[in-house]
């Protein structure tokens, strides 16, 4: 047997548990009935409450204390297979019914073997790998008895300043909903209940992404018109796909906190997507509808939260602490407990943990940090990858041991800044191959220079929960000497990769940002090795678009690889070296500098534009385009799509439209092109916006192979949600249509939409 062969097999018996056949919808309606009516309030109230494993707040209630009274439906942040046996143990066998727990965490990009951040998986646009990675992510969780992951984050964000734009898929409803539709797949697959599945969780509901000024947490203004059009759809996709729970966002939406805000938790969720899944609050939400100065005291934040519709209350203990007077005083009616209690022992049948609520501790052994996972993260971080300038073929480089390669950079050698914030609690980094190994891997001699250090300007709580131990300060003196020693080594080496960006922890929660400038003195860095002469590769380290200007005009290749996860640096070295070839494309417009923001590409005209005479909308000290545009990307290979053709000239209202394209690769390297359609409403009831994202698709192509693409527009791509109706409409208007590889694509052609 091959090597690989030997990895699958072991891979697959370990996987063989014995597992019941999924639990009919009847059965566990049946089984949720009998479970309830043998329940007391207080029971029914403890499954409402979710607690955390780890102690936030100094009065949280402790996990085993809860589990012991039956206070517990749910447990977080605890991700060690024996602890979660021995929390489990205690609710199956120490309290009267017997409930098993579920224990949730953020699984977000995987659980032990880290993928790319999710913005970067975004940046693949493959959604087969997508849909791939997160079902490797759940079988790891999942071995090591974690059932829930609150994952996948689908916010919308159109201000690189957030610093959770990291976790999401970016500025567009229309790739956002694709990406959610596929991480909800791997996740779940189609049974729960299989030992390598687990319950998704689609977040932070809704309109986080658009935090005032970036900042988290900020307050988010969106008219209702951008809600249904924008921050909704990938939440739909999700809801679509059988997403089987969702989080209530922290913020205030229109001065409502998502929390305690009916029009989201009822009107949307529940009565137009007839979601009959289970809602959990975010962390401490609940509780801080009070610091929201919306909520009067705790017993009312737990009133509006559960009334508006969250069934779970996160780690904040009101539900536990108020619930059971408010039902007392007749306030909340013991028929809405029941509802709310219903679809977690629902949720809780379907994925068998009355059956197997252990998990086996050796098997999760096995199972995390799998060579075949390690494969599939490499992988990833290759098809994530965004070349974003190459500039006469830089790019790849020769291998050429004789060659002195010098890397250069902060993340050079990093490992825990390969991954991102959200890579575990208990992470250890050891196991992160940095970009100076990966391209010691390949033969290649290397020799490595931090030159700067950099460092975020507040510390936040998550720095020393998750940061690990941070370095020493360097002095002045140590600054400036190990500057002059990576500058040194870039003029005794051949090529020099520079590797920057940010720390890990720059983005994710608690990390916004006012600046797009490198941190530290990374730019001066660059400008000095690039004034050395030597061939120079940036390669991009870091979860939000950063100030390229400079380093556009005088670095002649530019490769994104983001937080790339665990196998980052191999990826990094076999996209450097061309044994892999870049194929990934922006999720989002790249602006200049922060002065920009928001930016995205598909904004209304409303008046003039740019390139109009006269009275222009723009900048008139630096272009109102981005640097680079949504959906760019370069490959090492050429390719050329031509032949649009369209099946008919006009579709008729509710019908499809066929549209075609051929892509075809004219060099003589393999390698992937991402074809994108987008239309334009030319008339209407509103004003649309100039282009619109409505189909995709990365294709594969040999050299000199020739495919043609064929996309379907029909209603869901022609409709709007109209302001004026408050309803979803087609309207028979003139459309334009372009294909491309970028939001920029030419290839033109128009259709009508006819009664
Ligand atoms: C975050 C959520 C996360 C939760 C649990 C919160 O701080 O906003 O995204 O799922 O913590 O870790």
């Amino acid at each position: 047997m091959s090597k690989t062969a030997v990895l699958l097999f072991i891979l697959l018996s370990a996987t063989a548990v014995t597992v019941p056949a999924a639990e009919s919808e009847a059965t566990v309606k049946a089984r949720v009935d009998k479970l309830l009516s043998q329940m007391t309030l207080d029971e029914k109230i403890g499954q409402l409450a979710q607690v955390g494993g780890l102690a936030f707040l100094p009065d949280a209630p402790k996990p085993e204390e809860a589990i012991r009274k039956g206070q517990a439906g749910s447990i977080l942040w605890v991700s060690d297979a024996a602890r979660i046996n021995k929390l489990q143990k205690m609710a199956m066998e120490e309290t009267r019914l017997k409930i098993p727990l579920i224990f949730g965490l953020d699984v977000i990009h995987g659980y032990r073997t880290i993928f790319p951040m999710p913005l970067a998986m975004a940046a693949s646009w493959d959604m087969g790998m997508i849909e791939r990675v997160q079902a490797v992510a759940a079988r790891e969780a999942r071995a090591s008895g974690i059932s829930w992951t609150f994952a996948p984050m689908v916010d919308i964000a159109r201000d690189p300043r957030w610093g959770r734009l990291v976790e999401g898929a970016g500025e567009d409803p229309y790739l956002g909903a694709a990406v959610a539709r596929a991480q909800v797949r791997g996740f779940q697959g189609t049974d729960v209940s299989s030992p390598d599945r687990m319950l998704a969780c689609a977040k932070h509901f809704a309109g986080y992404g658009a935090a005032d000024g970036g900042r988290d947490y900020d307050s988010a203004y969106i008219p209702e018109e951008q809600m249904w059009n924008v921050y909704l759809p990938p939440f739909q996709a999700a809801r679509e796909a059988g997403v089987a729970t969702f989080m209530a966002a922290y913020m205030d939406l229109n001065d409502v906190p998502a929390t305690g805000n009916r029009f989201l938790l009822q009107d949307v969720l529940r009565k137009a997507w007839k979601f009959d899944g289970f809602v959990v609050s975010d962390a401490f939400s609940v509780r801080d509808l009070t610091t929201h100065g919306f909520a009067r005291d705790a017993k009312d934040a737990a009133f509006r939260a559960f009334t508006a519709g969250v069934n779970m209350d996160m780690a904040s203990g009101v539900y536990q602490a108020h619930l059971a007077a408010l039902v007392k005083e007749g306030k909340v009616p013991t028929a809405t407990i029941d509802a709310a209690v219903r679809p977690i022992l629902a949720a809780k049948f379907r994925l068998g943990l009355f059956e197997h609520p252990y998990v086996d501790e050796a098997r999760a052994q096995r199972m995390v940090g799998a060579a075949e996972h390690r494969k599939a993260a490499r992988e990833a971080a290759q098809r994530s990858a965004v070349l974003l300038r190459n500039e006469g073929g830089a790019l790849p480089l020769a291998k050429d041991p004789a060659k002195t390669i010098a890397v250069i950079g902060p993340l050079g050698d990093a490992k825990r800044d390969l991954l991102t914030m959200w890579s575990g609690f208990d992470l250890d980094p050891s196991k992160t191959v940095t970009i100076v190994e990966g391209i010691r891997g390949k033969g290649a001699r290397v020799e490595f220079a931090q030159g700067v250090q950099i460092a975020k300007t507040y510390s936040s709580m998550f720095d020393q929960m998750v940061g690990g131990p941070q370095p020493k300060a360097w002095t002045p003196e140590q600054a400036d000497a190990e500057f002059r020693k990576a500058v040194e080594l870039a003029n005794r080496a051949d090529v020099v990769v520079l590797a920057m960006g940010e720390l890990a922890l720059m983005s994710a929660e608690l990390a916004s940002q006012s600046s797009l400038e490198f941190p530290g003195r990374q730019r001066e860095l660059m400008e000095a090795v690039a004034a050395t002469g030597k061939p120079v590769v940036l390669v991009m380290v870091n979860g939000r678009p950063l100030n390229l200007v400079w380093a556009s005009r005088h670095i002649p290749a530019i490769l994104e690889v983001w937080h790339p996860g665990t196998e980052g640096g191999n990826a990094v070295a076999d996209l450097l070296f061309g044994d892999a070839n870049p194929g990934g494309k922006l999720p989002v417009s790249w602006p200049r500098d922060a002065g920009q923001i928001p930016i995205y590409y598909a904004h209304n005209l409303t008046h003039q534009p740019e390139t109009a005479a006269g009275f222009q909308s723009r900048y008139w000290d630096q272009p109102s385009k981005p640097l680079y545009p949504f959906g760019h990307g370069l490959s090492y290979s050429k390719f050329a799509v031509s032949n649009l053709r369209l099946a008919a000239e006009a579709v008729k209202l509710g019908g499809t439209l066929e549209v075609m394209a051929d892509v075809e690769n004219t060099s003589s390297r393999d390698g992937d092109e991402v074809v994108q359609l987008y239309i334009h409403q030319k008339a209407g009831k509103a004003s649309r916006p100039v282009r619109q994202l409505k189909g995709f698709e990365r294709v594969a192509l040999k050299a000199s192979e020739k495919k043609t693409v064929r996309f379907t527009l029909g209603k869901a791509e022609l409709s709007y949600w109209s302001g004026q109706d408050r309803a979803w409409i087609e309207e028979t208007e003139s459309f334009d249509l372009w294909v491309g590889t970028d939001s920029d694509a030419r290839l033109h052609a128009g259709f009508r939409v006819v009664p």
